[in-house]
């Protein structure tokens, strides 16, 4: 987390007096890509990388923010129905708006934010900093009245109406549930989900951050999307959760084979997921990992959400002999997950970064996984 006492400074230079602290976390996602979109299962936890933010009433009804890893300041007032053009400000405006949309009686504040979540990795830092402010506003303007799935869901709504992702739930549901040493898993459809302790003796999870740069503003994400939901419609269901193998084929003449082929992909993962649940059940990490690698093939071959860099670092862990790896998050870059034996840690980290910079030029960021607790006050 970053250093509290930077934010704290910062606010009271700007503002002349303290404020109060909350923190959101980014997230992880060990299974299940592209599925909660589709109504199907995800298994992500928090980590300890989060957004936090020192906040305190100002008695008007403006919003002061301050970004300090961004040396961005803005202003905005709370009734505005335009609301700011700058990407980063909008996320906060978006959630202004919608808690003031869910009955929360939101009135002007000053703000201090930054964090430790690093920028497009696929790790969910815008995620993390809707979430943060939802708890925080939540807590000071709703006396806690929302609870955390609701929060969630406004996260959610912010990106779709204001940044003009649309996103599934995971990661503003992992911001908000997330729990120090356990992953969750989440039916997307239902919003049941249950915890899982993650606790291997002998295997450790660590992030490789390719550095390319993720972003799913603008980036084909919505394709995806909607090639899923073409797809479920003609296959007169709901979601491709209830989409069978069969409905697939029989579906297939009529189906581009670029629709076809996410398709295929979301079905296979519904199945790891499942597989997955399975094995961590048994202590399987073997199994766990095999079926890491074939979802990064389904998302590099028929989802097509990889690039170059991200498939050189699956095939370094792979040759090194890593039990899993593959691309994490909505791609087009950001990081691989990698679950790797203990035996073997120091000497993948070594290598994979060598051969890295070898082949392109420049470091990539190793990113051992903690995994932590939800959004909070601090
Ligand atoms: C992004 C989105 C999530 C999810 C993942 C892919 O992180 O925000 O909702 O769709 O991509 O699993």
């Amino acid at each position: 987390m970053i250093d509290i006492c930077v934010l704290r400074d910062e606010f009271l230079n700007r503002f002349g007096r303290d404020g109060v602290a909350y923190a959101a976390p980014g997230r992880i996602n060990l299974i299940g890509e592209h599925t909660d979109y589709n109504g199907g299962f995800v298994f992500p936890g928090a980590v300890e990388q989060s957004i936090t933010l020192v906040i305190r009433p100002n008695g008007g009804d403006k919003v002061n923010a301050y970004a300090v890893d961004l040396r961005l300041a803005g202003s905005f007032g709370v009734d505005d129905t335009e609301g700011p053009s700058d990407v980063n400000l909008r996320y906060v405006y978006g959630v202004v708006r919608e808690m003031i949309h869910a009955g929360v009686d939101v009135k002007g504040f000053d703000v201090v934010y930054g964090g430790d979540v690093p920028l497009g990795a696929g790790m969910s830092s815008s995620a993390a900093l809707e979430c943060c402010f939802a708890f925080a506003l939540n807590d000071i303007f709703g006396d806690g009245k929302l609870d955390r799935m609701t929060l969630a869901r406004i996260g959610q709504a912010t990106e779709h109406k204001y940044v003009g992702v649309m996103c599934g739930i995971m990661d503003q549901f992992a911001s908000m549930h997330g729990r120090k040493g356990s992953l969750m898993r989440l039916d997307c459809r239902s919003g049941e989900f249950e915890y899982f302790p993650w606790q291997p003796d002998d295997y450790r999870l660590v992030l490789v951050n390719s550095r390319v740069k993720h972003e799913l503003v603008g980036s084909p994400y919505n394709d995806r999307r909607r090639s899923c939901e073409r797809v479920a419609e003609m296959a007169g269901v709901e979601s491709l959760r209830d989409c069978t193998w069969e409905q697939l084929e029989d579906l297939r003449p009529e189906l581009s084979d670029e629709d076809y082929r996410r398709a295929r992909y979301v079905l296979g993962e519904k199945e790891r997921v499942l597989a997955v649940c399975d094995a961590l059940q048994k202590g399987d990490y073997e199994t766990v990992g095999r079926q890491m690698y074939m979802t990064h093939e389904g998302l590099a071959k028929d989802y097509e959400v990889s690039c170059e860099e991200i498939d050189f670092l699956v095939d370094e862990a792979r040759r090194i002999g890593v039990t899993g790896s593959r691309i994490m998050g909505g791609g087009f870059g950001g990081c691989t997950i990698n679950l790797v034996k203990e035996s073997l840690y120091e000497n993948f980290v070594s290598e994979v970064e060598k051969s890295y910079k070898n082949r392109f030029g420049v470091y990539c960021q190793i990113i051992p996984v903690v995994i932590g607790d939800g959004a909070r006050r601090l």
